[in-house]
């Protein structure tokens, strides 16, 4: 794994506040503050995001919580991985200030009946595989927001659809903070760094390969315009699908990046190739950006 150096760790490293009230507390000094917003389980990719916050802020704050609102009845929240000593230590590394580590009676003492909508955005790719899945993203997002109030938060781009959608809701509901994304961290072999990861075992591994592999045939045939880029991203996934173990595909899209609807053949401008797939019972997904 490409991780980045360590930094100097703050002494006595980064303050851990588990309720608002703590967070406010430890927030009161002046000076730019920048979130970064996370679910535990930090790798080399979250460092990345760190990094680009500590460049651009007095005060950098971690949030580590694994939100419940975002996962569907049959997806892996209860086996997501926590270890909030190992994630601490990562922030301390990284001279993090603040890591803000709610429970969920915290975040949600109360059922919660007002949520943020995605919208038309939020029920394609992600949104039709994962119904829910944005509006438990955008309620997490906007509480972290109202409960931090950064000058700037960072996302990683490997979630294109969340942060093309955390984007909007930060412009339609005149949210002042700046967000600033950060570009995919990939290991020597391709592999997009992801929490997930840590769930596959070698073959799983060496077979979700083709998620890369597939993205840079598709980059790779731009110039054929959107039609072929989809179809070399295919016939890479389609060889993949024969492999032991088989990856799954749950879509491939060639989406403009702004609102996530399909490519037209003429399209020109900014286009993201985005790709999810199970392999195992791993579901991942990658993307890459692909100027037309
Ligand atoms: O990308 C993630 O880790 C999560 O979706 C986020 C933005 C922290 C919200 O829970």
């Amino acid at each position: 794994m490409t991780e980045p150096t360590p930094q100097t760790a703050t002494a006595g490293g980064p303050l851990v506040a588990r309720t608002p009230e703590e967070l406010r507390r430890a927030l009161s000094g002046p000076g730019h503050v920048a979130l970064v917003p996370t679910m535990g389980a930090l790798h080399g990719g979250h460092r990345s995001l760190m990094r680009l916050a500590r460049e651009r802020a007095d005060t950098v704050v971690v949030s580590v919580f694994v939100n419940p609102l975002q996962f569907g009845p049959d997806e892996d929240f209860d086996r997501y991985p926590r270890d909030l000593a190992a994630d601490t230590a990562l922030c301390a590394e990284e001279g993090v200030d603040v890591v803000f580590a709610p429970s969920v009676a915290t975040m949600y003492p109360a059922p919660q009946m007002v949520t943020v909508d995605a919208g038309p955005m939020g029920e394609r790719l992600e949104g039709a595989s994962r119904p829910g899945h944005f509006t438990g993203v955008l309620t997490v997002v906007a509480k972290l927001l109202n409960l931090v109030r950064p000058d700037t938060a960072v996302f990683g781009e490997k979630d294109a659809q969340q942060i093309a959608l955390v984007r909007r809701m930060v412009a339609d509901l005149d949210v002042p903070v700046e967000i600033v994304g950060a570009p995919i961290l990939r290991d020597p072999d391709g592999l997009a760094s992801s929490s997930r990861n840590v769930y596959l075992s070698d073959a799983e591994r060496r077979s979700a390969l083709a998620l890369s592999r597939a993205l840079r045939a598709g980059r790779e045939a731009a110039a054929g315009g959107p039609d072929a880029v989809r179809a070399a991203a295919h016939a890479v996934l389609d060889g993949a699908a024969g492999a032991a173990p088989p990856v799954v595909l749950d879509y491939l899209a060639l989406v403009d990046a702004a609102t996530f609807t399909e490519a037209a053949p003429g399209h020109r401008g900014d286009a993201v190739l985005a790709v999810a797939a199970r392999v195992g019972s791993t579901r991942l997904i990658d993307n890459v950006s692909i100027p037309l």
